[in-house]
């Protein structure tokens, strides 16, 4: 199991007066439901407690991560030697609307923030519909699907980088890519998206719809991190590559080692059965992208991410 030392810990600490636990296992906070245990669990109630953290975390080279609504990661067996900061206090968990513009808290539930603004008749988050995440991470990420992404409505960022500095971050200097982003920060504190004003009513039908859309293609009730690939890169000559579609045209729809299997609803699904392990997953990982290189040619980028 990975652990740090108790003066280290001591130190990471002291005097901050911020609500931890010790040695908790991350498995049941993440969507795939397995992996080992954090040395500490940090939930920062201010930018003072999290710039403090971060800078004691930077000083001494200890590792440290943010963990959203746990559907994008897979933890390792050993757990994580370090800090784990979740930002689920009601602070970072704030959202206000002044207009068009909301800003929420990194913590904020996206699938509530996307109930909330279509019922206001604000418009630009509906088709993030059935994506678990919370805001700092749909940011990070650059969440999104065939019906649009976060990137587009975010006006100005509150950031915190790996050594405490706190600043924002605007449009004009923010880049987002598919799946990725220009953010260098360690931390999102905060973010203030332009909604587009809309019918209350047809925005809720689209959320509705893009729902429905995936119950139908994914295996949504499965214990999986979603996609476990990114699609690949357009092809010189414009043909775009989906990595579900290479992945069951390599026939590997159903392929399994230990608890881990390559979903029969969308090959693009790693689920886990059963005493699953984070090894698993890794080695059904592997076993995919070499299947697919060996076929078709195709490197396939991890769209999981995996700590440490
Ligand atoms: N396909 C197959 N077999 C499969 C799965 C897909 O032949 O097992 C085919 C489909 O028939 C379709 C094509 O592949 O022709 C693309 O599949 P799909 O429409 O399901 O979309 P996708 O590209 O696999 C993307 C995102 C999803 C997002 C959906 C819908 C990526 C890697 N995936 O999937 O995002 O939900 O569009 O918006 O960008 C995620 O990021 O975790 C994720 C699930």
């Amino acid at each position: 199991k990975a652990t740090i030392s108790p003066v280290l810990e001591e130190h990471l600490l002291a005097g901050l007066n911020l609500r931890h636990e010790r040695d908790v296992p991350l498995g049941p906070m993440t969507w795939y439901g397995i992996g080992g245990p954090a040395s500490i669990l940090a939930h920062p109630s201010s930018v003072h407690q999290l710039a403090a953290l971060a800078a004691r975390c930077h000083e001494t080279g200890t590792g440290v991560y943010v963990l959203g609504s746990g559907a994008n990661v897979l933890i390792a067996d050993k757990g994580v030697a370090g800090v784990v900061v979740r930002l689920d206090d009601p602070f970072f968990r704030r959202v206000s609307v002044e207009d068009h513009r909301v800003t929420a808290g990194a913590g904020v539930d996206l699938a509530k923030l996307i109930l909330d603004t279509v019922r206001l008749g604000l418009g630009g988050l509906e088709c993030l519909s059935g994506i678990p995440a919370t805001i700092g991470g749909a940011v990070r990420m650059n969440a999104g699907g065939r019906f649009g992404s976060i990137g587009p409505t975010v006006r100005r960022l509150m950031v915190c980088d790996q050594s405490g500095q706190v600043y924002y971050r605007t449009r004009e200097d923010l880049a987002f890519g598919y799946r990725s982003t220009n953010i260098t920060a360690r931390y999102i504190l905060e973010a203030e998206l332009e909604l587009t004003p809309g019918d209350a009513k047809e925005l809720r039908d689209r959320a509705k719809e893009i729902m429905a859309s995936k119950k139908a293609s994914q295996p949504m009730g499965d214990s999986s991190a979603g996609c476990a690939f990114k699609n690949p890169p357009p092809r010189a000559g414009g043909e775009t590559l989906s990595a579900g579609k290479l992945i069951d045209q390599a026939g590997l729809k159903g392929f399994r080692i230990g608890g881990a299997e390559v979903s029969p609803r969308h090959a693009n699904f790693i689920v886990a059965h059963r005493g699953c392990t984070c090894g698993d997953v890794l080695r059904v990982l592997e076993h995919v992208r070499d299947r697919v290189r060996e076929r078709f040619g195709v490197e396939l980028e991890r769209e999981i991410v995996v700590w440490p």
